[in-house]
C-alpha cells in the first residue's frame, strides 16, 4: 500500500512508522537508523524539522576544513561541505602549493542581480512603451515597502526596463528589473519586488483599455543567470616553478595550456572539467549556507555564453610566466536565509571571519580554481585514479567491514600500490585475522 493521503499531516513518528512498515522487511533497524540520526538536542531538532516539510531525519555530510588560502594577502580556513573523497585534499594541496608563489588575487568585477516580469503584450507597442514610461515611477513607489531597509543599507532596485523580446517568440514583453542586494542573496527580496511591480502594472492598466485589453502577465521571478555579479580569480608564477612528478615546469605549463584548450574545444570535457571546479565551489556555498542549486544553474550558464558550453577557467603562458584564471558569477549571501538559522552555517561564516558577499565570492571561486588546478595537474601527470583511489580506499575498507587495525595494515600495504576494490578485498581478507 504505497499510496499514503495526508503524509504531510502526520506527525514526524507517524510518518516514519509508515515509511517503516511500508518500505522496510526489518522496521526496527529501520526505526534505529532513523533514531540514531535524530538530534539528542530537542531544539537543535525542531530547527532542523522546520527547514522543509515532510522532514523525517537529519541527512549528514562530512563538514571539512581546507587550510593556507592566501587570497589577497589574507590567509583563509576555509570550511568545505562535500562527501567526495578527494576533493578536500586536493583543494588544501592546491592552497599549499600556491601559498609559496604569491596566493590567488581575487577582484569582485560587479554585484548586480536581476529578475524579469514575463508577459505578453498584443497590442500596439508604442502604447506599452508608453504605459510603461507613465508606470515606472508608481512601480518604483509601491515597492518602497519591500526595498526601504535594503536602500538604507546602500543597495535596492537600480533599474527597470522594459525589453522586447518579440523576436525570440511573439508578443513576448519583459520588466527586466535590477538590483543591489549587498551581503544578502536577495531571492526573497528581488521575487517580492517582482511581484509588487506585476501589481501595480495589472491596478494601472485598468486606466488605459489599449492595455488592459491586450496583457497577459505570465510569470514574476529572479533569473539564477547573474553574468553581472561576477567575480575572477588568478594565479602566476614562473613557468620554471611548476615543475611536478615526471615534468619540468615549461612542460608542465604547456601541458595544462593544452587541456584548458581541449576543455574549450569540446562540450564532453568542458563538462567534467567544470564540475571539478564545482566540487570546490559547491562545498564552499553548502559550508555557508547557500543555495548550491542557483549557484550551479547559473554559472553553467554562464559557462555556455558564447553559444557553446566551454571551460570557466583560462590558462596561458606569456614571457615565461604562467597564468591561470577562472571567471565565474556567483551570487551569495552572508546574512539573512540559512546563514542566521544553521549552528553549523554561522560557525563557517565565523571560521571565514565573518565575510562580506564580496568576499564570499572571491573565497568561493579560489576554492573553485584551486580544484581545477589540483585536478589537471594530476591528469596531465600521474593521472586522477591514484589520488583518487587513495583517498577512497577508507570508504572501500568501511564498505567491507574492516577494523582499525586491519584498515592500517591495507593503507600501509597500498601506500605505493595502484589499489583496486578487487585487490583490496582480497588483501583484507588475507588479514581478517588482525585485530
Ligand atoms: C571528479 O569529481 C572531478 C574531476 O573529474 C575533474 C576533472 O576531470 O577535471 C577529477
Amino acid at each position: 500500500m504505497k499510496k499514503i493521503e495526508g503524509f504531510s499531516k502526520l506527525t514526524k513518528q507517524q510518518k516514519i512508522d509508515w515509511l517503516c512498515e511500508t518500505y522496510f522487511s526489518d522496521d526496527k533497524q529501520a526505526h534505529s537508523y532513523f533514531e540514531k540520526y535524530h538530534n539528542a538536542d530537542e531544539n537543535l531538532q525542531k530547527l532542523h524539522d522546520e527547514f522543509i516539510e515532510n522532514a523525517i531525519s537529519n541527512y549528514y555530510l562530512p563538514f571539512a576544513i581546507a587550510p593556507n588560502f592566501v587570497i589577497n594577502g589574507k590567509t583563509y580556513t576555509v570550511p568545505m561541505v562535500i562527501e567526495e573523497s578527494s576533493v578536500v585534499a586536493a583543494a588544501s594541496r592546491a592552497a599549499k602549493f600556491w601559498e609559496s608563489r604569491g596566493g590567488f588575487k581575487a577582484e569582485v568585477i560587479s554585484t548586480e542581480k536581476n529578475g524579469q516580469v514575463h508577459f505578453m503584450f498584443y497590442g500596439e507597442k508604442t502604447d506599452l512603451e508608453c504605459f510603461f514610461t507613465k508606470i515606472k515611477p508608481k512601480m518604483l513607489a509601491d515597492a518602497q515597502v519591500i526595498t526601504a531597509n535594503m536602500e538604507k543599507r546602500g543597495g535596492g532596485i537600480t533599474d527597470i526596463r522594459l525589453v522586447d523580446k518579440t523576436s525570440e517568440l511573439a508578443n513576448y514583453y519583459q520588466l527586466f528589473a535590477t538590483f543591489e542586494t549587498l551581503d544578502a542573496m536577495g531571492a526573497n527580496f528581488i521575487n517580492s519586488c517582482l511581484e509588487s511591480f506585476s501589481q501595480t502594472f495589472r491596478q494601472e492598466a485598468v486606466n488605459f483599455p489599449e492595455i488592459d485589453e491586450n496583457y497577459e502577465i505570465v510569470m514574476s521571478i529572479l533569473s539564477n543567470y547573474v553574468p553581472e555579479c561576477l567575480v575572477r580569480v588568478e594565479v602566476s608564477c614562473p613557468t620554471e616553478r611548476l615543475a611536478v612528478a615526471n615534468l619540468d615546469g615549461k612542460e608542465f605549463a604547456e601541458k595544462f595550456v593544452r587541456a584548458i584548450a581541449i576543455a574549450n574545444a569540446e562540450v564532453r570535457r568542458a563538462t567534467t572539467h567544470n564540475k571539478g571546479i564545482m566540487n570546490g565551489i559547491d562545498s564552499v556555498i553548502l559550508a555557508t549556507g547557500n543555495d548550491f542549486r542557483a549557484v550551479e544553474a547559473g554559472v553553467h550558464a554562464y559557462a555556455a555564453r558564447s553559444g557553446k558550453y566551454q571551460s570557466l577557467t583560462q590558462a596561458f603562458v606569456e614571457d615565461d610566466v604562467f597564468h591561470f584564471k577562472i571567471e565565474v558569477p556567483l551570487a551569495v549571501g552572508t546574512v539573512g536565509g540559512l546563514t542566521n538559522l544553521h549552528p553549523l552555517v554561522k560557525t563557517a561564516l565565523q571560521i571565514l571571519e565573518k565575510p562580506s558577499a564580496k568576499e564570499l565570492m572571491q573565497i568561493a571561486a579560489t576554492v573553485g580554481l584551486a580544484q581545477n588546478f589540483a585536478a589537471v595537474s594530476s591528469l596531465i601527470t600521474l593521472g586522477i585514479q591514484r589520488g583518487h583511489m587513495k583517498m577512497h580506499l577508507m570508504n572501500i575498507l568501511n564498505q567491507l567491514g574492516a577494523n582499525d587495525a586491519q584498515k592500517q595494515y591495507i593503507t600501509e600495504y597500498f601506500k605505493d600500490k595502484t589499489l583496486t576494490y578487487r585487490d583490496v578485498s582480497a588483501v583484507l581478507e588475507s588479514v581478517r585475522h588482525l585485530n
